[in-house]
């Protein structure tokens, strides 16, 4: 099956007892047995497994061209479930820009693991082979990265990883699989916020994993198991509605954010866009090279540099909605400095280029001339 083919029929078949197209919302617990440790059917938990979750399991597992598809309670519930594998004095290279709540986990949950973490800027992969060692065991990058749109080269970095016998994950959150395949171009895990672009609506929060092989699959599923952020019947049943449109609303989400970076690159107030699709985005080669699309997300800062200029500029957008979040339908806006990423401490923000004058913009699936107007008078 192609992509789009598979965003609606990838892993997915007719209930058998109903023929119900879409599959329905097991919302129990427990399934019964006619025997101790006999089961009626394949399920005995929902903690284990669920009919419902199983059947969005095999949608992401489809899209991402992987073996096992794994969905969670949130996007770190995942990214915290396969941090799990590693133990006191195994080390991590990771890039110097994450999400603020995975660079919270990090430094602060992991703190006292035994596990190094190396931060490095993987525009310069030296930086990455320089810091490799016999106690190197995963890579983990964020491609974009949020918010500032960095990019890593995941095929690159796999000739690193697979040399070395180090995993490599990604969290593909912005990506998503109709822009990037991480596991084609050589990544042994994928991790997903489907919170965002995959779920779509704005209507649930979820993460997921999906493994390259069935072994990886089976460790990272008894961890889930054992350990117990599943997602619930009703919440996979809507991240697996969301995948169903993912193609469509991805392909103008792309559309617009071209649109929206090209208005904001050109008006007189702002500073810096950070869009892959620019041409004059440090990493625009390399989403050329391994995207098929730039995305809905765009980050900007003020010729000014004042922060208040950021802030009147949110409080007095109409159509945007100011809040966290990301890859829904609805187009939000978001000031990473106050809100998504004030876990990170000030002066490494600004050491990244994260300034107290950055807005982030998801941009949604509306009208472009109706966001364009909204963005023309906020900035005036
Ligand atoms: C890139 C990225 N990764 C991970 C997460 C965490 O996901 P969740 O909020 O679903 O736990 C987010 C959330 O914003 C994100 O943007």
């Amino acid at each position: 099956m192609k992509f789009n083919t598979k965003t609606i029929h990838g892993g997915q078949h007719n209930d058998p007892s109903t023929g119900a197209v879409m599959p329905p919302v097991f919302q129990t617990s427990t399934f019964a047995q006619t025997s101790p440790g006999k089961p009626v059917g394949d399920y005995g938990y929902s903690r284990s497994a669920n009919p419902t979750r199983s059947a969005l399991e095999e949608a992401l597992a489809s899209i991402e061209n992987g073996a096992k598809g794994l969905a969670f309670s949130s996007g770190l519930a995942a990214t915290d479930c396969l941090m799990r594998s590693f133990k006191a004095g195994d080390e991590i290279i990771t890039m110097d820009d994450l999400y603020g709540g995975t660079y919270r986990m990090f430094t602060q949950i992991y703190k006292d693991s035994g596990i190094k973490f190396h931060y490095v800027d993987m525009n310069n992969l030296d930086n990455v082979t320089a810091v490799i060692n016999e106690n190197t065991k995963m890579i983990w990058v964020e491609t974009p990265t949020n918010p500032l749109m960095k990019l890593a080269d995941i095929a690159a970095i796999a000739k690193i990883t697979t040399a070395n016998n180090i995993m490599l994950a990604v969290d593909n959150t912005f990506g998503t699989p109709y822009l990037q395949n991480p596991i084609d171009l050589g990544a042994d895990v994928v991790m997903h916020s489907a919170t965002k672009y995959l779920a779509g609506h704005s209507d649930v929060v979820a993460g997921a994993l999906i493994a390259k092989t069935a072994e990886l699959g089976k460790q990272l599923h008894f961890q889930q198991f054992a350990t117990g952020a599943t997602l619930g019947p009703m919440d996979s049943f809507l991240v697996l509605r969301g995948i169903k449109t993912l193609h469509l609303r991805m392909q103008r989400h792309c559309e617009n954010g071209e649109k929206v970076a090209s208005f904001l690159n050109n008006h007189p107030k702002v500073k810096t866009v950070y869009y892959p699709g620019l041409v004059t985005h440090p990493f625009h080669e390399i989403a050329k090279k391994q995207m098929s699309g730039f995305g809905g997300m765009v980050s900007f800062d003020f010729v000014s540099g004042i922060k208040q200029d950021s802030i009147t500029f949110l409080e007095k957008l109409k159509l945007f909605t100011l809040a966290e979040s990301l890859g829904g339908v609805e187009s939000l806006a978001n000031h990473p400095a106050l809100m998504t990423h004030a876990s990170i401490p000030e002066e490494k923000r600004l050491e990244v280029g994260i300034t107290n004058h950055l807005v982030r913009l998801s941009v949604g699936i509306e009208d472009i001339e109706d966001l364009l107007e909204d963005l023309k008078q906020a900035l005036a």
